[in-house]
């Protein structure tokens, strides 16, 4: 069969609508988890899904599964999907781009009266993100087993809010168990987050893998006193601390190539101007394509902890969320790398340095990723930008591979 093309400006209109559900001045997207914003934008997601003609069920974690039927519905389906919760300070394609790329497949299928032996299932997975509830990829972990859904349910937020309630009350606590879901294939798109594309000058990312990830909260104690009356070498201020803390981080990342390392969290108790800090709390998340790498960025930290208390605080270290470099499965790679021969793109292997849905999806599932260029490799910014046509590249790839796993009839 010849290499299909999806409908461009029918992709790039529902993404410029889906943007306006929590758009920002800037030209970004704010719509965090489990929020009023993300109710509205499932909302609109499903009411365009069933219009397609699939049907819709929503698991107890909140994760949409919208169904196209196969000519045997006792296969497993052929699965695409991402997310549309963002970042504070997100864009307009950070996942949102991969669900309505599959969004888009269906469509296009509908369009061309195309029939496949297996089912298409487009999921939405819940709170990809980690920014509001920690850690990230919680849907697609609980399906895979990585959490249980109890862990998941009682996360709470920084105001103290539990997912699970947040989850009924925007009326996404789904009855579809989270156990036994299978995919014959699944393959998710998505900009690619970084610099590589555009400076190779390439239009897809074949997806080979995904870096591994440690992800800690750190929460460092000194003592509170006056700012006027209490002589330098008599404090114990935590955020000296903690910014010494910063600093190692940043040091450990760049002494593993190319491992990156980030503080984007921190809380200042009591946050007073004339108070010295007393208790700082402060994320830490570090990453690595190799897993080696990875651990001996881990150690570390821990011996730069070690150091800084010997200087006074005292630092707990929780490391709450690990897990390892992810490898594809070759026939999706393959099946994606040959979808993009047969439509002209260029293209290179990549690994995802963020994280993904597809990376948890692939503990029980073949699975692959599918990257498209982004402007300057910006992302989790409400700048991040990119083309109609790197999109429409991206899910005509999507649609392709799809179509081989899937088996037209
Ligand atoms: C998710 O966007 C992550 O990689 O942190
Ligand atoms: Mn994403
Ligand atoms: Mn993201």
């Amino acid at each position: 069969m010849e290499a299909l093309k999806i409908n461009s400006d029918r992709l790039w209109d529902s993404l410029m609508v889906m943007a306006k559900i929590g758009g920002t001045a800037k030209g970004g997207c704010c719509r965090l988890a489990l929020t009023d914003l993300d109710k509205q934008g499932r909302e609109l997601y499903i009411k365009w899904a069933e219009e397609a003609g699939c049907t819709v069920k929503v698991d107890a974690v909140g994760n949409i599964m919208c169904t196209r039927p196969g000519e045997d519905m006792s296969l497993p389906p052929v699965g695409t999907g991402s997310h549309l919760d963002t970042q504070p300070t997100g864009g307009k394609f950070d996942g949102v781009y991969g669900v309505l790329a599959g969004l888009e497949v269906v469509r296009t299928m509908n369009d061309q009266g195309i029939k496949t032996k297996h089912p298409i299932e487009i999921s939405v997975w819940t709170n990809e993100e980690g920014s509001r509830f920690a850690p990230a990829m919680m849907g697609s972990g609980v399906v895979s087993g990585r959490f249980t859904l109890q862990e998941i349910l009682d996360t709470k937020d920084v105001d103290g809010l539990r997912l699970g309630d947040e989850l009924e009350r925007i009326g996404f606590a789904g009855e579809t168990p989270v156990t036994g879901r299978q995919f014959h294939a699944f393959f998710e798109t998505h900009i690619e987050q970084g610099p590589y594309l555009e400076a190779e000058e390439k239009q897809v990312g074949v997806v080979t893998g995904g870096q591994g990830q440690r992800w800690y909260n750190a929460v460092l104690t000194g003592r509170e006193s006056h700012a006027g009356t209490t002589p330098m070498h008599l404090r114990s201020d935590a955020l000296i601390a903690s910014s010494q803390l910063v600093l190692k981080v940043e040091e450990i990342a760049k002494a593993h190539p190319p491992g990156c390392g980030t503080v984007g969290f921190m809380q200042v108790m009591p946050n007073s101007r004339n108070t010295i800090p007393g208790e700082i709390s402060m994320s830490i998340d570090l990453r690595h394509p190799i897993d080696e790498e990875l651990t001996k960025m881990d150690e570390a930290l821990k011996a730069a902890i070690k150091e800084i208390e010997a200087t006074g605080p005292t630092i707990a270290l929780d490391p709450f969320w690990y897990y390892e470099p992810i490898h594809f499965n070759e026939d999706c790679v393959n099946a994606v790398r040959q979808a993009t021969v047969d439509l002209g793109y260029s293209h290179m292997d990549i690994i995802a340095g963020a994280g993904h849905d597809a990376c948890y999806v692939s503990d029980f599932a073949p699975t692959s990723m599918i990257f498209t260029p982004c402007l300057d490799g910006i992302s989790h910014n409400e700048i991040e930008s990119t083309t109609q046509e790197e999109c429409e590249g991206g899910c005509s790839v999507l649609l392709n591979a799809m179509l081989t796993m899937a088996e037209v009839v």
